[in-house]
């Protein structure tokens, strides 16, 4: 854990409802109204992620797309629990360099890595009928394609799970400005967000990564800050803000897949 994230002065902030309107702590939250009790402030991020871990082991898992972020959480994951649940949406267009950190991490922590496919059927309707790039028409036909290859893997990762785990900063968008430590996610029947790493900045993360010697993605030496699908990221250029390689063709307020809804707009 980074001293300079660990010690940062943290306002409580208690378990929030992702639609806008604070839902306190004590009260009944997502029909877990003791473990919410246990956990009302904004924390470090490893006393968060432990304290999850302890609250929902087995029902409760990390999404990971093995960017800096996650791999950080898969660490300190393992180093409080060994049984580390971790899923990856495979959406079939990830980037090379994606397939060999997931085996690095594999092999690192000898865990298993639950990997989710998009319906076989969908992407071959998709693919028949609007072709290979149908995603650089229109947000509309972007956002379809994300919904096939992540939205709808994402609800069968999280089927009968309580709590998830994600690795969403504040520091990343204007979309993510908000996100808290502790959520609930009303979009995905009201389970329990964490993002332990919810205050944290990029320096935090590539602290933690070199201090811990944690295997991350090739790409980001090569100026890939955020790493999507392959034909959906782009390097960054010097000055340019940490997403404006992913769906470059859109405008900051749209780049959202649909795996954390915006509260207000949607997907
Ligand atoms: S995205 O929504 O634009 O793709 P981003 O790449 O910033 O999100 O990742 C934010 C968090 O969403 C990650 O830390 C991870 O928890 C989750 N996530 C994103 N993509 C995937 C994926 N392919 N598989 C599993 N989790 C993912
Ligand atoms: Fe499709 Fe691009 Fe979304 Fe990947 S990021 S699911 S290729 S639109």
């Amino acid at each position: 854990m980074t001293e300079a994230a660990e010690g940062r002065e943290t306002a409580g902030r208690g378990v929030r409802e992702s639609e806008g309107a604070a839902a306190e702590a004590t009260g009944e939250v997502g029909g877990m109204p003791e473990r919410l009790r246990a956990y009302p402030e904004e924390r470090p991020a490893a006393e968060v992620l432990d304290w999850a871990i302890r609250a929902f082991q087995p029902r409760i898992a990390l999404a990971s797309s093995f960017g800096a972020e996650d791999v950080v959480l898969i660490d300190m994951w393992w180093r409080a629990d060994r049984e580390v649940r971790v899923f990856t949406l495979d959406t079939g267009r990830l980037p090379e360099e994606t397939y060999e950190v997931m085996d690095r991490i594999r092999e690192r922590y000898a865990i298993a890595i639950a990997s989710y496919f998009p319906e076989r059927a969908a992407v071959e309707v998709l693919e028949r009928e609007r072709g290979f790039y149908s995603f650089r028409r229109s947000v509309a036909d972007r956002k379809h394609c994300c919904g096939i290859r992540k939205v709808e893997p994402l609800g069968r990762a999280l089927a009968g799970l309580e709590a998830w785990v994600t690795g969403l900063r504040r520091e990343q968008a204007e979309t993510r400005s908000a996100v808290q430590q502790v959520e609930r996610d009303p979009a995905l029947g009201g389970i329990l967000k964490v993002n332990p790493l919810a205050d944290w900045t990029t320096e935090d993360v590539w602290r933690y990564v070199r201090t811990h010697d944690v295997p991350y993605n090739r790409l980001h030496d090569r100026g890939y800050p955020s790493i999507g699908c392959a034909p959906c990221t782009r390097a960054v250029l010097p000055g340019e803000d940490l997403r404006a390689g992913r769906w470059c063709w859109e405008r900051p307020q749209t780049k959202e897949c649909g795996l954390h809804p915006v509260p207000g707009k949607g997907a």
